[in-house]
């Protein structure tokens, strides 16, 4: 985990977002138990999530994107390793232009890519497929923040970067989904990952106190500390949201333009139409003496709708 060189990268972490693993597990069988043929996964990192669940579901298609190369690479040399290889990909490409769409979307911690986490909600439900899931991770605030707050946190951070999680939600309805599940972590997730995030300097630092490097490579763990300790920690939450969109309704159940009755309540009187039509065909088949052998109008019951 430490080399002469300089600190690893993620060198602590299974994953890149604040997580439990008994509640990174129940993600990965939640979202295996739908049995997604197909799975995206954008700014997915090295993709621990994409691999567990494609791993659970065999013959799932998966694909991660990211725009970082070496983690991609990490996340190739994860798949190959789980022997997933062949039906995982790893593309290098900007999320926010991904147009495929897929049964399964996750995007945990990468909303930025679209703008802000309602943006991101919403540019991410036209990539679920009808009857599928969106599992989105992101900050939430936890509180108003403070301009004090505010300014202890990273540089130029400001309340409109985050929403509450009430207002994530409600965003998430707007944009035709549904939530299937709501979860908001522990502050003790938010304190491993910090302290996992930290670890990669922190025990490369232990190991090479007199580093050429390790001046800066402390300057940078004390300003990183400083802003989970001093500033987010609190004020800033993080949640999961399991989103699922409906099926697609058959087009005669479709609502009508405006929103109007489509053709499912127009259902009674077509069928009242086809039952006329019915008897008069009836009574001119009656009417009209069959040669042997061919086929008339059923005698009996009214003929159904393909639709029902
Ligand atoms: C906080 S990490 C989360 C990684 C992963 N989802 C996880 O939970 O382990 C955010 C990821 O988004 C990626 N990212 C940021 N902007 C991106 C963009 N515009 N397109 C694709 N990936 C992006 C970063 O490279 C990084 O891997």
């Amino acid at each position: 985990m430490t080399s002469h060189d300089g600190p690893s990268r993620y060198g602590h972490l299974d994953c890149n977002s604040p997580i439990a693993a008994w509640r990174f597990d129940r993600q990965v069988a939640e979202c295996a138990s739908f049995a997604p043929e197909t799975i995206l996964d954008i700014g997915c990192g090295w993709g621990e999530l994409l691999q567990r669940v494609a791993e659970r579901v065999p013959g799932a298609r998966a694909v991660g994107v990211d725009s970082d190369v070496e983690l991609l690479e990490r996340g190739r040399a994860g798949a190959a390793r789980r022997g997933i290889a062949d039906r995982v990909e790893f593309v290098e490409y900007r999320g926010e232009a991904w147009t495929e769409p897929a049964d399964l979307v996750v995007c945990i911690g990468a909303a930025h890519a679209f703008g802000t986490g309602p943006e991101a909600v919403a540019a991410l439900a036209e990539l679920v497929k009808p009857g599928g899931r969106l599992l989105f991770g992101d900050a939430v605030w936890a509180r108003e923040p403070s301009e004090a707050d505010l300014a202890r946190m990273w540089p130029e951070t400001s309340a409109a970067d985050w929403v509450s999680l009430p207002d994530l939600v409600d965003a998430a309805v707007e944009a035709g989904l549904r939530p299937l599940r709501v979860e908001s972590v522990e502050q003790s997730e938010w304190d491993d990952f910090e302290s996992e995030f930290l670890a990669d300097k922190e025990f490369w630092l232990q190991a090479n106190p007199r580093h050429e490097r390790a001046a800066e490579v402390r300057e940078a763990a004390d300003a990183h500390r400083a802003w989970w300790l001093r500033g987010h920690r609190g004020v800033l939450g993080f949640a999961y949201l399991t989103l699922g969109r409906a099926v697609a309704l058959a087009v005669w159940a479709r609502p009508g333009p405006g929103g109007g009755p489509g053709l499912r309540r127009l259902l009674p009187r077509v069928r009242q139409r086809a039952a006329r039509t019915h008897r008069a065909m009836k009574r001119t088949c009656s009417a009209v003496r069959m040669p042997r052998g061919v086929a008339g109008f059923p005698a009996r019951g009214t003929p159904r709708l393909a639709a029902e």
